[in-house]
């Protein structure tokens, strides 16, 4: 039965009997599959409850490989959940809004300095 799991419930179930992985916004139960696996079920057990699209998508897995995982989906996660990393140019982002103001800062206290100085 397919359901909504948020990314913090898939990365409670690591056990061996009880392994999810999410790739591309859906979970997929790889508990039964894992021994199966051709790269080797080390590779999913060191996943395990983790979003593993860009890992999936380098190893440049078949169409049969998708055809695979499609048989393996228990549901989704809400496309408003970040279930990735932070994008790069949004980390850079919070720094760079960080600097501004502080630099605001500064020229406002340079200002007010000369202000206080002159009268
Ligand atoms: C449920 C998810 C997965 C399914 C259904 C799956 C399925 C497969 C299949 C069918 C192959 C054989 C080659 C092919 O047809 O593409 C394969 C190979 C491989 N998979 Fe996966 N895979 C999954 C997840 C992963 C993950 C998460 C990783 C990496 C962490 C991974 C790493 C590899 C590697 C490295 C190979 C190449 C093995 C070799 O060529 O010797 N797979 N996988």
């Amino acid at each position: 039965m397919s359901r909504t799991y948020s990314v913090e419930e898939v990365s409670k179930h690591t056990a061996p009997t009880d392994l999810l992985l999410i790739i591309d916004g859906k979970v997929y139960d790889v508990s039964d599959f894992k021994e199966e696996h051709p790269g080797g079920e080390d590779f999913l057990l060191d996943q395990a409850g983790k979003d593993v699209t860009e890992l999936f998508e380098d190893a440049g897995h078949s169409p049969e490989a998708r055809e695979i995982l499609s048989t393996l989906t228990v549901g989704t996660i809400p496309s408003d959940a970040p279930s990735r990393p932070i994008p790069v140019h949004a980390q850079e982002e919070l720094p760079d809004a960080y600097l501004r103001v502080c630099l605001l800062l500064a020229v406002v206290c340079m200002v007010a300095g000369l202000v206080y100085l002159r009268f």
